[in-house]
C-alpha cells in the first residue's frame, strides 16, 4: 500500500459532471434573466464553489448568486445529478484501493445529499469509506473542510494523499500537509495545478492507478466468456449479466467472436453466410482463428488493461468443440492456430449453458433464420456437445456448467453465482 488514506474530488475527478453543470447553470440565468455567458465559461463552474462562481463568471451580486444557485438545485436535483459520466477506469482504481487496505473517501464542495445519490446512481457507494460534501445552507468556499471531513477519526492530515484536478483542490491538500495529486483528463490544466503546489501530475487515470498502487494492487481486469451449443440461450444470459454489472459501477465491455470488431465482423459475415456452403473445414478454423486475434488485440486486451470485465459470446473453446471435435480437425491444428490468441489472453470463467438437442431446435425455431454452422447434422451437434463435455471435466476451476433448459431468472441466479468469485 503506497497511501493509507485516498481522498478524491468528485467533479473533473471521479466523473465528467460538466455537462449537467453547465446546463443547470445556464438554466438559472436563463430563469433570472440575466445574460448567459458561452460554454466555455460555464464550464468553469466545474469544481469551485457556486455562489462564488456566480459572482465571479456572471457579474451576479451575493444575493443574486444565492438565488441563481436555489433556481440551479431546482434542476440539478431533478436531472442535471444524472448528466454525468464515470470516467473509465476510476471504478476498478476505487476497488482496487480498497482492496489494498486503504481508506478511500470523497471530499467535494458539492451538497453531501447529491454527492450520496449520485455514487448509487452509478453503482459506486461501496467504493469508499467516507463521503463529504457540503450542506444545502453552507456551500463552504474551503476545500480544507471537505478534506479534512473525509478524513478517518483521529488520523493525521499528513498521512493522507488527495486527488484532485483543480487549483483549489490541490492548494486544500498541500495546505494541511497532505500529499497532493493534480489530474490532467478534468477541468484544470498541467500549469494550473503544478503552479498550485501539486506533487505529482497524473495525465490519465493509468498513471494515476500507478502512482496510487503498487505493481500487484492494481487493478486487473476479467474475461468471462459464454460457452455452449446453439440455442443455448447465452447470450440473453450476457445481455442480463452486463446490465446488472453496469448497475453495479463495473465497467463492461460486451463483445462477441466470431465478431466484435470491424474486421472480425466482416469475416464473421463470411464464415457464417449460407452462400459460403462448401467452404473448407481448414479455411473456415483458420478464419476463426483470424478474427479472434483481431479481436483480442483490438477488445479484450485494452479492457482488460484499464480493469474492465470482458464478456464474451464464444471464445476459443468454440473453435475446440466446433472445428476439433465438429469437423473432425483434430485439437493440435486448432491449438497452433489460435496460439497468438490464446498465449495473449485466457478466460477467467467460463460459463457452459448445457441444454439437450431437442430443447434448443425448439428454441431456435421460434428465432432467426438458421446460419450455416446452424444448419449442419446432428451428428456435428452430438461430437460439439461431447466435446464441450470434455472441455468442462478437463478444466473444472475454469468452467461452471449451467442448466439452461430453465426459466430464463433461474438460469441467471446460477449464472450470479458462478461469477460472483470473479469480481472484486
Ligand atoms: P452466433 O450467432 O454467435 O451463435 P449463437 O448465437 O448460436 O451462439 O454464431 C456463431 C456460430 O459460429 C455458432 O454456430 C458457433 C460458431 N463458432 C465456431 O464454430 N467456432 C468458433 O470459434 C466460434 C467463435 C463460433
Amino acid at each position: 500500500m503506497k497511501f493509507d488514506i485516498v481522498l478524491f474530488d468528485f467533479d473533473g475527478t471521479i466523473a465528467e459532471s460538466g455537462e449537467g453543470i453547465v446546463r443547470c447553470a445556464r438554466w438559472a440565468l436563463e430563469q433570472m434573466g440575466k445574460p448567459v455567458p458561452d460554454d466555455g465559461v460555464l464550464r468553469r463552474f466545474v469544481g469551485p464553489p457556486l455562489v462564488a462562481s456566480f459572482q465571479e463568471l456572471c457579474g451576479l451580486s451575493e444575493d443574486e448568486a444565492r438565488r441563481a444557485v436555489a433556481i440551479y438545485r431546482e434542476r440539478y436535483s431533478q436531472v442535471g445529478l444524472f448528466e454525468a459520466r464515470i470516467y473509465p477506469g476510476i471504478a476498478p482504481l476505487l476497488r482496487a484501493l480498497r482492496r489494498s487496505g486503504a481508506w478511500v473517501a470523497v471530499a467535494s464542495a458539492k451538497p453531501e445529499a447529491f454527492l450520496v445519490r449520485i455514487l448509487e446512481h452509478f453503482g459506486l457507494s461501496d467504493c469508499f469509506d467516507a463521503v463529504a460534501g457540503t450542506t444545502m445552507e453552507n456551500q463552504s468556499a474551503d476545500k480544507r473542510a471537505q478534506l479534512l471531513a473525509a478524513m478517518p477519526e483521529g488520523a493525521e492530515a499528513r498521512r493522507a494523499c488527495m486527488v484532485g484536478d483543480r487549483k483549489f483542490d490541490v492548494a486544500a491538500g498541500r495546505a494541511l500537509g497532505m500529499h497532493a495529486v493534480g489530474v490532467g483528463y478534468g477541468y484544470g490544466s498541467r500549469e494550473e495545478l503544478e503552479a498550485a503546489g501539486a506533487d505529482f501530475f497524473a495525465e490519465d487515470v493509468a498513471a494515476l492507478c500507478a502512482h496510487l498502487l503498487e505493481p500487484d494492487e492494481r487493478p486487473r481486469g476479467r474475461m468471462i466468456t459464454f460457452e455452449g451449443t446453439d440455442g443455448c440461450g447465452k447470450s440473453t444470459q450476457m445481455e442480463m449479466l452486463a446490465g446488472w454489472l453496469g448497475e453495479r459501477g463495473y465497467e463492461v465491455t460486451a463483445t462477441r467472436e466470431p465478431g466484435g470488431c470491424p474486421i472480425a465482423e466482416r469475416i464473421r459475415e463470411v464464415i457464417l453466410s449460407l452462400d459460403s456452403s462448401g467452404m473448407s473445414a481448414e479455411c473456415e478454423a483458420l478464419l476463426y482463428a483470424a478474427a479472434r486475434i483481431e479481436h483480442v488485440r483490438s477488445v479484450v486486451l485494452p479492457a482488460l488493461r484499464l480493469g474492465k470485465i470482458v464478456l464474451c459470446d464464444r471464445f476459443l473453446d468454440s473453435s475446440m468443440a466446433y472445428q476439433a471435435a465438429g469437423r473432425e480437425l483434430g485439437e493440435d491444428f486448432i491449438r497452433q492456430i489460435n496460439r497468438a490468441a490464446s498465449e495473449a489472453v485466457t478466460p477467467d470463467c467460463t460459463l457452459l449453458f448445457d441444454i439437450d438437442r431437442d430443447c434448443a431446435r425448439a428454441r431456435m425455431a421460434q428465432g432467426a433464420p438458421l446460419d450455416r454452422l446452424e444448419s449442419e447434422r446432428e451428428d456435428f451437434f452430438d461430437r460439439v456437445a461431447r466435446a464441450y463435455d470434455r472441455i468442462a471435466r478437463e478444466a473444472p476451476q475454469r468452467v461452471r456448467r449451467i442448466d439452461a433448459a430453465r426459466g430464463v431468472q433461474e438460469v441467471f441466479a446460477d449464472v450470479l453465482a458462478a461469477v460472483k468469485d470473479n469480481l472484486d
